[in-house]
């Protein structure tokens, strides 16, 4: 699946009531600021659901395969995550706005 970061911002516009990408904030969701790489639910400063610190526990990190898999069905990856997001459906969309993240990932 070829990756488009510009078709990815588009799709961006979905997570924006909740999450920001380009700086370290916080919002009601956590930033997105260098999330691929990042164990999940440690972002500092925000108050994850408990099956959210468990997964980073058990050695879930972010990275392609992971996140295609949360942002296709949140809550079947992470049983009781308080994500309220139906999940992206098309391939491309998933494809595209991990590459969006990617841009502000090392
Ligand atoms: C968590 C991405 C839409 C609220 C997360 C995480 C990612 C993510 C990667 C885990 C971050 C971490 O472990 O630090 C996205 C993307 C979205 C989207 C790419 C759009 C396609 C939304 C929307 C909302 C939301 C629309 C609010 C209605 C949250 C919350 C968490 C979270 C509250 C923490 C979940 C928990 O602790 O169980 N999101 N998200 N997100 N997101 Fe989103």
């Amino acid at each position: 699946q070829a990756q488009d970061a510009a078709a990815g911002e588009k799709v961006f516009a979905k997570c924006k009531a909740c999450h920001v990408a380009d700086e370290d904030k916080n919002k009601i969701g956590p930033s997105l600021n260098g999330v691929i790489g990042r164990t999940a639910g440690t972002h500092p400063g925000f108050k994850y659901s408990k099956p959210m610190t468990e997964a980073g526990a058990s050695g879930v990190k972010w990275d392609d395969a992971t996140l295609t898999e949360y942002l296709k069905d949140p809550k079947a990856k992470i049983k009781g995550t308080k994500m309220a997001f139906a999940g992206l459906k098309k391939d491309e969309d998933l494809a595209n706005v991990i590459a969006y993240l990617k841009q502000f990932s090392k």
